[in-house]
């Protein structure tokens, strides 16, 4: 099981829109060879729908990795808005930092380098807007961090809640099972949180979207 929708739907979808930006084709063309895991086109399309919509002043995002996710939110975030956003592997950063300098777009995008359990409880003021990517066994307690620093009416995004498939499904591979017990332990979670209008979407790997009340 490599994705969450049957190959022909897949296809189908993925048809539509070709990517006209050369740095983000070629951020996806080196997260392809590089095996670098990064949102799926149609998630990021999503996720710059989202920003458009509610127009953040801040936004965190937890898992920068080369920064394709920042920089498509960067490139769209109004004039005085700003995106921070937590990275710990030094090579990713290093290559996310190469990327922020070509989109031209330092002065939006603060980038942190570390683990975002250290950042996080660090961090005072609230955000609009917390996109959530990073590794799934650490999923429940930056999450707990995003709620602390989520405002009221804020919306927080999460990547990979369907999990190629594995969620849901009834065979998992032995090397998906710890996975999978993660991101379904978070699941109950998330969709379970009083203080949050919670939906998981079969968009991309599966995003979960909320909004605190
Ligand atoms: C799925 S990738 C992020 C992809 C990126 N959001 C995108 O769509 O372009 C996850 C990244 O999160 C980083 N990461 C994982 N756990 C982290 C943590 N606790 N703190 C900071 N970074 C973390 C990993 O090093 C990796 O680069």
């Amino acid at each position: 099981m490599a994705g969450i929708l049957f190959p022909a739907q897949d296809k189908y979808l993925k048809q539509f829109k070709k990517e006209d930006d050369p740095l983000i084709a070629e951020m996806e063309q080196y997260a392809k060879e590089h095996k670098v895991p990064i949102l799926s086109r149609q998630a990021a399309d999503f996720l710059e729908q989202i920003v458009l919509l509610i127009n953040p002043r801040r936004v965190l995002e937890i898992g920068a990795a080369i920064a394709y996710s920042t920089i498509r939110i960067a490139k769209i975030l109004k004039k005085k808005s700003v995106i921070h956003s937590i990275e710990m592997s030094e090579d990713n950063a290093a290559i996310a930092r190469e990327n922020i300098e070509k989109a031209g777009l330092g002065n939006k995008i603060d980038l942190k380098i570390g683990n975002a359990l250290t950042i996080m409880p660090q961090l005072q003021k609230k955000y609009d807007l917390i996109f959530l990517d990073a590794d799934k066994e650490d999923y429940k307690r930056l999450f707990d961090y995003s709620m602390i620093l989520l405002k009221s009416g804020g919306v927080i995004f999460i990547d990979n809640l369907l999990w190629h498939g594995f969620a849901a499904a009834r065979k998992i591979p032995g090397e998906y099972r710890i996975s999978t017990k993660y991101i379904r332990e978070f699941n109950t979670v998330f969709m379970n949180q009083p203080n949050l209008i919670a939906t998981i979407l079969p968009i991309g790997d599966g995003i979960g979207l909320g909004v605190k009340r």
